[in-house]
């Protein structure tokens, strides 16, 4: 049996990873094998090239430079992890895949969405994800979360509020356009309805594994 395979997505302070720490042990709990990984990184070269694009001091890079890494590390983690552990039959949940790069490639950053998935086309080979989570809020809202967890900012946490806005909408945007493969979360409001949501998901996906 092939595994299943699971992104989530949203904008920064979205709480995206407590959601996958939640996933991963409601799934491990129900006897599947599953594991967790995030994008871009995945895998030591992917985690290589994620120093890169994170970095804050490359503020001259190009986006089609943006592009092409973040696909150099897909790439790399499809072949290494994601695609033999759908095989051996486990489960896979990342943290964000090529819906983020809509999103800030495409619809932020303003790359065409058709350039886009001509290297989607060509780097996955037919493997998209089972099930997206989004988890949406307004941009102030997880900017706020952001902050109050200190630390330091990375090169994309340096954009300004209508780059967000611009990511958020296009999120929304593709999963209305289609809904069968997208699960939109209202991630402001408390955890435990959020978590239920994403729990009567799982459910029917298990049902149907
Ligand atoms: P993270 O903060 O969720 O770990 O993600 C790192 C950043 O990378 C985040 O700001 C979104 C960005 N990103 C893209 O711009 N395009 C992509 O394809 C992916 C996977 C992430």
């Amino acid at each position: 049996m092939k595994g299943k395979f699971l992104t989530l997505e949203g904008t920064e302070g979205a709480g995206k990873s407590t959601n996958l720490a939640f996933i991963e042990t409601w799934l491990k709990q129900r006897g599947i094998e599953v594991i967790t990984t995030r994008e871009p990184g995945g895998t030591e070269i992917g985690e290589a090239v994620r120093e890169i694009l994170l970095d804050k001091a490359y503020t001259q890079m190009h986006e089609d430079t943006e592009l092409l890494l973040m696909f150099a590390a897909r790439a790399q983690h499809l072949q290494e992890k994601i695609l033999p552990a759908l095989a051996q039959g486990k489960w896979v949940v990342s943290d964000r895949f090529t819906d983020a790069t809509y999103a800030y490639q495409g619809a932020a950053r303003g790359i065409a969405f058709e350039r886009i998935a001509e290297i989607e086309n060509w780097v996955q080979k037919g493997t998209f994800p089972d099930t997206t989570f989004v988890f949406d809020l307004p941009i102030e809202v997880g900017m706020a979360r952001v902050a109050s967890r200190g630390g330091q900012t990375d090169r994309f946490e340096q954009e300004r509020h209508d780059f967000f806005e611009k990511v958020r909408n296009a999120y929304l945007k593709r999963a209305a356009q289609t809904p069968e493969r997208y699960q939109v979360l209202d991630a402001s409001q408390p955890l435990e309805s959020v978590q239920a949501q994403i729990e009567a998901r799982l459910q029917t996906l298990l049902e149907t594994a």
